[in-house]
């Protein structure tokens, strides 16, 4: 059968041809999960918790203009190193302070001198007769509590009696040698799209996959930048599990490689905009246990039709044991993998090699979920959305952001799912393959909830051990036979 005629192959009995016209219309987007401007109940859920707003490198001897869910606001550094994210419109008569003399404490309009400390209280109001002792016992300046973190600047644009603790990953220090390094990508496209991608791991063995590129006369037979290596783009099996009481969910993708390994990426999506990686570089040839993160990000809307990817990407030999990563590349509006994830290449080019920025700004600026036709490989999308909505419905208790920042505000460590483990498990005889890699997937859930009883370096060595011990029970039944 020719590919053109592939068509064929399915009945259209409840379909219309040429049904352009009926669907002509296009309806709104789902403001539920896609508006984060103040008083939208996402953005309010958004605020409730620490966003990274941008780069500790955007901050220099002028302040930084940023807009955050809606909200326009400015982001600087005092000369005395405390760091200030402050409602962009001077309380006085709203001047922008993006225009703002840096200071040694706070910021100077720089319209009429209004001078405000990183906490917005009005400082100094030259030319007033008491300095604007007066003035400041009732005007301030909007602000938000913010700090730096490994070159991100973070903020906390909730209710400042609500203002929970920083979270503590288990992965931030899950190597000696690890090294976090800040980046940012820079999407003209709503928020969901980007977070969507990532339990759609369906895409990865499509769009990053070597075949998905427009071969012209002049190909040059190159392994597209936009791709990921043959291992990878295998149509994985998956598996998906909601985790930590609906706080989060995992997607699970198995991949037999060669005949006598099993490899299960494992990668965390977080309520409400987090999502936790294990390494992409990854090919599945040696054995490896619960080898942890390579990169975090959050997906933190500018507005309703803008957003940025801000986040770490993990350096150091133990998680990166093919040097493949390059820190150079890591920074504003760049990262170090797969062309393809910021704008700005040439349209062609664009058009020859799509990668991840084509594929998700041009579902619109908003993507119109009533429209989508979910296959089964959406599991994940449509898994993190129910639990984005139970969320805020206030559905699901555990996933209230009181009862999210519990373990930060007790100062205990949150712990992730997130790994790549690879285990020595050749294929059976008489056995379905598909089945055996899919119960390996669903065996390392299993380790992982049950290392979830210990902390720290503990959780770690049981749930490697669990691992290892697994692995070893195929040997056994192999020499059994
Ligand atoms: S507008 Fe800022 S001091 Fe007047
Ligand atoms: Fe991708």
């Amino acid at each position: 059968m020719k590919d053109q005629d592939a068509h064929l192959r399915f009945s259209h009995d409840n379909n219309r041809v040429f049904s352009g016209y009926e669907k002509r219309h296009v309806p709104p987007e789902d403001p539920e999960l896609t508006h984060t401007d103040p008083d939208t109940p996402m953005g309010e859920f958004l605020r409730r918790f620490w966003q990274p707003v941008c780069l500790s490198g955007e901050l220099s001897d002028v302040p930084k203009a940023i807009k955050i869910m809606g909200e326009e606001l400015v982001a600087f550094r005092d000369k005395s190193g405390q760091v200030g994210v402050l409602h962009r419109h001077c309380a006085h008569r709203g001047a922008s302070l993006e225009y703002g003399i840096i200071q040694e404490t706070g910021i100077r309009c720089c319209y009429h001198g209004f001078q405000f400390d990183v906490d917005g209280r009005l400082m100094a109001v030259p030319g007033e007769p008491d300095g604007g002792a007066r003035l400041a016992e009732k005007v301030s300046q909007g602000a938000y509590p913010a700090f730096e973190r490994h070159g991100l600047v973070f903020a906390y644009m909730g209710p400042y009696e609500e203002m929970p603790k920083f979270p503590e990953w288990d992965f931030f220090d899950a190597y000696d040698d690890l090294e976090l390094v800040p980046f940012t990508n820079v999407y003209p496209c709503n928020y969901l799209q980007s977070f969507d991608n990532i339990p759609d791991q369906i895409h990865t063995s499509q769009l990053h996959n070597a075949s998905m590129r427009v071969v012209g006369d002049d190909d040059d037979g190159d392994y597209p930048a936009t791709a990921l290596n043959p291992v990878f783009t295998q149509t994985p099996v998956m598996e998906y599990a909601s985790v930590r009481d609906d706080t989060a969910m995992v997607f699970i993708a198995g991949r037999r490689v060669g005949t006598d390994k099993i490899w299960v990426r494992m990668n965390d999506v977080v309520v409400p905009n987090l999502t936790i990686h294990a390494n992409l570089f990854e090919d599945g040839r040696d054995t490896r246990y619960f080898h942890r993160v390579h990169m975090a990000r959050w997906y933190v809307p500018v507005d309703n039709e803008n957003h940025i990817i801000i986040g770490w990407r993990m350096f150091g030999a133990a998680i990166d044991p093919f040097d493949a990563g390059r820190k150079e590349r890591c920074g504003y509006d760049d990262i170090d993998f797969l062309e393809g994830q910021t704008g700005g290449r040439p349209y062609e080019t664009a058009q020859r090699t799509p990668g991840d920025w084509e594929a998700i700004v041009s579902q619109r600026p908003i993507a119109v979920h009533a429209l989508e036709n979910p296959m089964r490989g959406d599991i994940g999308v449509y898994m993190n959305r129910r639990n984005l909505r139970r969320a805020l419905n206030g559905d699901n208790p555990h996933a209230q952001p009181g009862a999210m920042h519990a373990r930060a505000n007790a100062g205990e460590r949150d712990y992730c799912c997130t790994n790549n483990t690879v285990l020595a498990i050749p294929m059976r005889e008489g056995r379905d393959d598909e089945e055996l890699v899919r119960e390996v997937c669903r065996k390392m859930v299993e380790i992982i909830a049950e290392g979830d009883e210990y902390e720290g370096d503990e959780r770690d060595a049981f749930i490697r051990d669990a691992m290892r011990e697994y692995e070893r029970s195929f040997a056994g039944a192999i020499a059994a036979e």
